[in-house]
């Protein structure tokens, strides 16, 4: 009988992605081949987003292309995880009806049943939130490659009063600390040069009394030519320890995605972020003070309900205090199950799409000038392969997360850590020249580094 080939499509955060290699990984261990084409699959897996409603938009617009591969091969399996399957659920499967599976977060052990089942006629839905799955015995299927995602805690208990998360994956719970360990060290093995650790909250991580600060120094420890990244941190939770832990280890980096939301102590309220302003920045002055040369990213929503152009100024202050080295900026949607859904949603679409365009500029601008300040020096960068743009130039990143491009030449490969002079930058990009090799794809550096 010719095997089961099965295809996932991965929408959302990078938690998704973590996800997608958990749910392959069930499938192999079934038998199931993994496909990257859709035609080529007999199940096809929208792995899904509901954070914002255009993410929800465009996964609509992809069932209705997908609608035509079953209407040319009946027998196709096709299945919605993620987060709109706890969100939508039945809708999907009965008023859509355009798919045969339906699975939630935490019921990916169950999909096996589920597609056998949907083989013969049965529509299957597993949307059950757990307050114990963390999918510690699953090993993830994941082609050979430099940089690999592991997630580390699920679910958040924080409830932002603008978020679908603590409802679409459920409460907070973390994996085993040797588990994490142990993968960290296989893919070491497996020639890795990057584990980025996550959870919509790793500042909540705890395992018997081991904390995130602990689990980033046992992974750390594993091989020091990984780079070990790590996201998102809420700023309730990043604390002292975790800030030394950071600086104390070379191969942490120097890199913090620390969402703000909102520069406004009323809005941050009505968020129910937990901090003011004040304290949000004293934490970026502490940081900066512990690890000197960190980078900052951030979160930051353009037209909460309620939001006055005050607000919005206040917004526009704190950006400009901390010089983020990059944002992900986002209009406020409403989203159907939280607070502010039932807060009137009183900022109309042209002033928040005007204000999200000005947080936008402005942060381009920041973005500028802090590459540009930074010309002259030397960084630390891992080769990733050819630029996205000309096989004449190679590009890899730095510490701080920054995309650097450097001509191309035969004595580099994917996978060395080089030295590179920086010469030029624009907002998104550095630009630089070869100064020296330091440690070549496949070799390590001593533990005692
Ligand atoms: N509207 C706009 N942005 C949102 N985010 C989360 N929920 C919403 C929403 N309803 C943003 C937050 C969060 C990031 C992952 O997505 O900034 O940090
Ligand atoms: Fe959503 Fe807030 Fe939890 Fe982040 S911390 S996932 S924004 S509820």
């Amino acid at each position: 009988m010719p095997k089961n080939k099965v295809y996932i499509e991965t929408y959302g955060c990078q938690m998704n992605v973590a996800d997608t290699e958990i749910v392959l990984g069930i499938l192999k261990n079934k038998g199931y081949e993994v496909t990257n084409s859709a035609d080529n699959a007999n199940v096809i897996f929208l792995n899904t987003c509901s954070i914002r409603e255009n993410a929800e938009q465009r996964i609509y617009g992809r069932l209705g292309n997908l609608k035509k591969i079953k209407d040319n091969k009946p027998e196709t399996v096709i299945g919605i995880l993620g987060c709109m399957a706890e969100r939508l659920r039945t809708d999907l499967i009965d008023q859509k009806k355009m798919v045969d599976i339906v699975v939630g977060p935490d019921e990916y052990k169950r999909i096996p049943e589920f597609i056998d089942n949907a083989f013969i006629g049965e529509k299957g839905i597993g949307v059950k939130l757990s307050r114990t799955e963390t999918y510690d015995d699953i090993i993830p299927y994941r082609e050979d490659g430099l940089s690999a995602w592991i997630s580390v805690m699920r679910g958040c208990d924080k409830f932002c009063t603008f978020c679908v998360v603590p409802f679409t994956r459920g409460r907070e719970r973390s994996r085993s600390l040797e588990s994490i360990v142990d993968e960290v060290a296989q893919l070491s093995q497996r020639g890795f040069r990057e584990v980025s650790l996550l959870g919509q909250n790793v500042n909540s991580y705890i395992d018997n009394g081991r904390d995130f600060a602990d689990l980033l120094a046992s992974c750390a420890v594993v091989d020091r030519s990984l780079r070990i990244r790590f996201t998102t941190s809420h700023p309730q939770d990043l604390s002292d320890k975790l800030l030394h832990t950071i600086a104390e280890h070379s191969n942490l980096c120097n890199y913090i995605h620390l969402p703000v939301q909102s520069g406004s102590n009323r809005i941050l309220e009505a968020m129910n972020r937990t901090y003011t302003v004040e304290h949000y920045l004293e934490l970026i002055e502490k940081a900066r003070r512990i690890i000197p040369g960190v980078s900052f990213s951030t979160d930051i929503i353009a037209g909460f309900p309620g939001e006055t152009y005050e607000d919005h100024l206040q917004t526009i202050d704190v950006m400009q205090k901390v010089r983020y080295d990059g944002a992900y900026m986002f209009k406020y949607s409403p989203r159907e199950g939280t607070k502010a859904f039932r807060m009137p949603d009183s900022v109309d679409e042209a002033t928040k799409t005007k204000r999200l365009n000005e947080i936008i500029d402005l942060q381009q601008s920041i973005s500028y000038e802090v590459n540009q300040s930074i010309i002259g020096q030397e960084e630390v960068v891992l080769v990733e392969g050819f630029s996205k743009k000309s096989n004449e130039f190679f590009a890899g990143r730095t510490d701080s997360n920054k995309v650097v491009i450097f001509p191309y030449s035969e004595e580099f490969k994917p996978g060395d850590y080089i030295k590179v002079k920086l010469n030029k930058a624009t907002s998104a990009t550095l630009f630089g020249d070869v100064v020296e090799m330091l440690i070549p794809s496949g070799s390590k550096v001593p533990k005692t580094a």
